[in-house]
C-alpha cells in the first residue's frame, strides 16, 4: 500500500466526522500487517470529555475486530480543507501499546502528495 492511498482513504474518512463543537475534521486510516486498512474519524460528545479521536476509532474498531497487528496510519485534520494533522499523546500512548515504536509510521497528509512520515518513537520518545 502505497503511502498516499493511505492519506487518501484519511481524506475520505474525515467526511465521517462528528464534530459539531470543534468544527475540526479528523480521519484515519490504519494499515494492518496483512493489509487491510480500518478507518476512523474523530466523534464528539456535548460533554466534551467522551470525545473519540480519529487515531483511536481506528485503532479499537481494528482490535475489536481482532485485528491488533500494524504497521502505519496516516492522519489528517483540517476546519475546511484537510491540513496537516499531528496525534495527539492520547493517541500516541494506544499506538505505543499495540505497535512497534521503531517500525510503525505515522503519516500526517494534507493530501495525497503532500504529506509527513514518522516512526512512532519519534513522536512519543520518552514513552511510558
Ligand atoms: N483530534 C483527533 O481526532 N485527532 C488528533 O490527533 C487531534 C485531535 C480531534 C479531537 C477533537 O474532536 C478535535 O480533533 C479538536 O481537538
Amino acid at each position: 500500500m502505497e503511502y498516499s492511498d493511505l492519506v487518501k482513504m484519511a481524506i475520505k474518512a474525515r467526511d465521517n466526522s462528528y464534530s459539531p463543537y470543534s468544527g475540526y475534521k479528523v480521519g484515519a486510516a490504519l494499515l494492518c500487517k496483512d493489509g487491510t486498512v480500518v478507518t476512523g474519524c474523530n466523534i464528539e460528545n456535548r460533554a466534551y470529555g467522551p470525545t473519540n479521536c480519529a487515531e483511536r476509532t481506528a485503532f479499537f474498531k481494528a482490535i475489536s475486530e481482532g485485528n491488533s497487528s500494524f504497521s502505519a496510519i496516516a492522519v489528517s485534520g483540517g476546519n475546511d480543507e484537510p491540513e496537516i494533522c499531528y496525534p495527539c499523546g492520547v493517541c500516541l500512548q494506544v499506538m505505543a501499546e499495540f505497535c512497534d515504536p521503531d517500525k510503525f509510521q505515522v503519516i500526517c497528509g494534507k493530501s495525497p502528495d503532500e504529506y509527513e512520515v514518522f516512526i512512532l518513537r519519534e513522536m512519543l520518545p520518552k514513552m511510558f
